[in-house]
């Protein structure tokens, strides 16, 4: 069946929604052509649409959702917390038990939380030009930490139109090369930066993971002209015990968080840490004029709900650790090995990327190393093709130009076993695209 013939529900809602959402969607990564999924109901690692079609998912709430979707202890904390109120407007229990739970998680002295992760890194280069007194920032291309007017940059190849319409035109972004240290370290010579701020992981690019050697040459460079270094773990924070910081074993000054931090499903998921000689810039008892500390805050920020919601995932997290990563790293490596081995005895040319619980699909000429390598030679009606047969037999992620998946706690081998099958299916059904040797 079609994917129109399957999803006449979604299609209703679409025409709808275009009546009064510009472009029908709330969010456009989440529309496709010819209009996008409308799902009603997550469990597990599986999701429903409005038409009653089963998926596995693997976008799984944006990667957000490590424990799967209605993670019973984490719904239980939450319909517990409803009985006293979502946000109470006031400071909260929680908030005290979320920011022990992060700090423990990261080994950091202090965190704040925030909204979302655009929120989260908006305030910590704030916070790192306060403390640095500098105005430049360094962000790599392919890089994507939301959409704040400074960050907002790079982040599409060819990198050479405005990442949005409506930017300020005088922005103080250094822009440099992910997993290039000579070029990354050319880029920022005399540049003054009060940070460079990097995902350990691109994510959005197509999980593409840092070398150990390119995070650790900007730690040095970060050190050695006085910049601080900020991991962007809003994605990758809880998909590795301790962040991908503690597996790479480069600290950096401030870590941004977003997603699980924020109870996966529950909203106003954001915040940053580190230590208490940079957070401090935000105490306002040692700083109590405006003017001498750095801002951040809002009328849902640390609300008790999100709150105790992040606090019910990192609990989890913490107490069923031994369980969890070993299974999620199992199955993203039994993925990336079975896609991998589909590729190469089919002969076709593409690639897989992805660390831990994270992987990614590059129909590409070459080896995927940073966000230009995924995108200069990318087969785009390949990549359109492939999430149409995988959407039409049951297996949905996003987005359709940018496979790239997330595996949870919920995902069992079957699962991956299916999408690996469906992959050697798809495979097949082109000949034509045949590696060279
Ligand atoms: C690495 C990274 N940073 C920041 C963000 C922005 O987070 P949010 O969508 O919660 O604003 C995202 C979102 O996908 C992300 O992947």
């Amino acid at each position: 069946m079609s994917y129109e013939e399957r999803t006449p529900g979604s299609k209703a809602l679409f025409e709808r929604a275009c009546r009064h959402i510009p472009g029908g969607a709330t969010y456009s990564i989440r529309y496709f052509e010819p209009y996008p999924l409308y799902i009603r109901r997550a469990r597990g690692s599986r999701v429903w649409d409005v038409d009653g079609n089963e998926y596995i998912d693997f976008w799984m709430v944006h990667f957000a959702a490590i424990l799967g979707h209605g993670y019973e202890p984490v719904v239980q904390a939450v319909r517990d917390q409803l009985q006293y109120g979502a946000h109470l407007g006031f400071c909260n229990e929680w908030e005290v038990e979320w920011s022990e739970s992060v700090c423990k998680w990261f080994g950091a002295e202090k965190v704040k939380p925030a909204n979302s992760g655009t929120e989260a890194n908006m305030y910590a280069l704030r916070l790192a030009r306060a403390y640095t007194k500098r105005r430049k920032v360094g962000k790599v291309f392919g890089g994507w930490h939301g959409g704040s007017d400074d960050l907002h940059e790079a982040v599409s190849y060819p990198y050479d139109k405005p990442a949005s319409l409506g930017l300020p035109s005088m922005r103080d972004v250094v822009l440099l090369p992910f997993n290039d240290l000579e070029g990354a370290a050319k880029a920022v010579r005399g540049k003054e930066l009060a940070c460079i701020i990097v995902e350990p992981m691109l994510g959005s690019a197509g999980a593409i993971p840092a070398q150990v050697g390119f995070l650790k040459g900007l730690r040095e460079i970060c050190d050695r002209t006085g910049s601080l270094l900020v991991f962007d773990e809003v994605v990758t924070g809880f998909r590795h015990p301790g962040g991908l910081q503690r597996y790479f074993g480069v600290r950096p000054d401030l870590t941004t968080l977003g997603k699980a931090v924020g109870g996966q499903y529950f909203g106003g998921a954001g915040g940053f840490c580190g230590s208490s000689e940079i957070m401090d810039l935000l105490d306002q008892t040692k700083r109590t004029k405006f003017w001498e500390r750095s801002f951040l805050g809002g009328t849902y920020t640390g609300n008790a709900l999100t709150m105790r919601a992040g606090h019910a995932v990192i609990s989890e997290l913490q107490r069923r650790k031994e369980e969890v990563y070993p299974l999620v790293d199992s199955l993203g490596e039994r993925a990336r090995k079975g896609i991998a081995e589909v590729f190469n005895e089919n002969h076709f040319e593409a690639y897989v990327t992805g660390l831990g619980s994270m992987f990614g699909l590059h129909v590409t000429k070459e080896m995927p190393m940073d966000g230009e390598s995924a995108s200069r030679t990318k087969d785009v009606i390949l990549h359109k093709d492939l999430f149409d047969h995988m959407v039409r037999n049951g297996v949905a992620y996003m987005t359709p130009q940018s496979p790239h998946m997330a595996i949870s706690f919920a995902h069992t081998r079957e699962d991956i076993d299916k999408f690996v099958a469906l992959t050697e299916e798809f495979v097949r059904a082109y000949p034509e695209r045949k590696s060279v040797g």
